[in-house]
């Protein structure tokens, strides 16, 4: 279905998911990764219902950090023993909520967590597993958005990393299995995913000598990138694949054979590709020679982490222009009532009239989930879900208040 039907049909702004697109990237990062790899999709990149089920019937496993990912992972067909539960500072609440729902691998993130997450599964007689997640004693290198390495609230220090502590190891409700590293995230260039993971392995072999662990799963991390609200194609990470696999072979032996399962997770790369925002022009004027066109989407739909910092370069395509007039200095902005809600600055557009629609390309990730949605109570786009051609589903997430006495 064109964009311009779905604008007429179910209104503006809109987000469109390509679940197609979603097949060709995880058939892209199985073909990157070594042989019999598992994929952990971070559902914090998208947590829409049907992008999760199209994973989960692709082969990814869900890695989930909250109760309400966990439930809509378990919602939409993953199996609760299979899930990985990431994230540092998890609360009592969620960990005995994970637990009572069978939910068997936690990564943990400092001695603190650990300890909650054995005192809970002892109370519930609950068998789980944990790896520990490491924050190297130095980065691998200092590209993307790095996690670890430097001073961080991720993972246990490498370097303090001396002993598993006793009254730990010492409960037979909880194994610990193996070990977890996540550096950095979206990385775009291969060299620098495959430095980062190399040096990944080579630190778990160390740990897991030195703590003396058997490892059953090994989660490797990712940061496989891909750009963000604006055109081009995910990067090819193709070439990591043998390098990755000879590392494997010299420090885990046995790793063809599963003993350990190697894993990666990742978010953006398996979504960031399929996802488009639809957008209508409500308003153009002009203010000190300078031309404001205002749409109906903004940091409230796209791109909110511009809020603590991080403002995204958006590019903005035009769905239909007849005019080809282009202005020279011309700023979109959205509907909120801050200066700070704005998706391009000063750049040159072509003419644009209230009604007119703008795409925004390569918005499946780390898009609506991860912005404003609460501010000035807006309304949120409708999402739809298409494969093959069709539609598959449209929804909206509503914020609605309950009431009612919480602890
Ligand atoms: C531990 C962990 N795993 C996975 C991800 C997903 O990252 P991405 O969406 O870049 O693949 C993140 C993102 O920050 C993360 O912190």
């Amino acid at each position: 279905m064109q964009y311009l039907k779905i604008v007429e049909q179910y209104g503006s702004p809109a987000y469109v998911y390509q679940l197609d697109s979603i097949d060709l990237a995880f058939q892209d990062l199985m073909n990157s990764l070594p042989t019999g790899s598992r994929i952990y999709y971070s559902l914090k990149s998208n947590p829409h219902p049907s992008i999760i089920k199209h994973l989960l019937n692709l082969g990814a496993k869900a890695e989930v950090s909250s109760i309400n990912e966990l439930q809509v992972a378990l919602k939409a067909g993953a199996r609760a023993d299979e899930c990985l539960y990431t994230g540092p500072g998890k609360t009592e609440k969620e960990v005995r909520f994970a637990i009572m729902h069978d939910v068997k691998w936690f990564s943990i993130e400092s001695w603190t967590d650990a300890e909650r997450l054995s005192r809970l599964c002892e109370l519930h007689q609950r068998q789980v597993n944990a790896i520990i997640r490491i924050n190297p004693s130095k980065p691998a290198n200092q590209v993307g958005l790095s996690m670890s390495g430097i001073a961080s609230q991720f993972g246990i220090d490498e370097e303090g990393l001396d002993c598993i502590p006793d009254h730990i190891c010492k409960n037979h409700w909880l194994t610990i299995s193996g070990l977890h590293i996540y550096q950095s995230t979206n990385l775009m260039n291969s060299k620098d995913v495959e430095s980062n993971l190399k040096y990944s392995i080579r630190i778990m072999a160390r740990i897991c000598a030195r703590l003396g662990i058997r490892p059953e799963l090994l989660d490797i991390g990712g940061g496989f990138g891909c750009p963000f609200a604006k055109a081009g194609p995910r990067p090819d990470f193709s070439s990591i694949k043998p390098s990755l696999e000879q590392v494997l072979d010299e420090v885990f032996p046995q790793w063809r054979k599963g003993d350990p399962q190697i894993a990666f997770e990742s978010g953006r790369y398996l979504t960031g590709e399929s996802g488009t925002l639809i957008t209508t022009v409500t308003d153009v004027k002009t203010s000190k020679n300078q031309t404001f066109i205002i749409v109906d989407t903004g940091i409230h739909h796209l791109g909110g982490m511009s809020a603590l910092g991080r403002i995204p370069k958006v590019a903005v395509q035009m769905l239909e222009y007849p005019k080809h007039r282009l202005y020279k200095n011309a700023t979109v902005v959205g509907p909120l009532c801050t200066p700070l809600d704005y998706l391009l600055r000063e750049v040159s557009l072509p003419e644009a009239q209230p009604g007119d629609h703008y795409l925004i390309p390569n918005v499946g990730a780390y898009a609506l989930t991860a912005s404003l949605m609460g501010f000035l109570s807006r309304e949120n786009p409708v999402e739809i879900v298409m494969y093959k051609g069709r539609i598959l589903d449209v929804s909206r997430i509503v914020l609605s208040r309950t009431e009612g006495n919480y602890n």
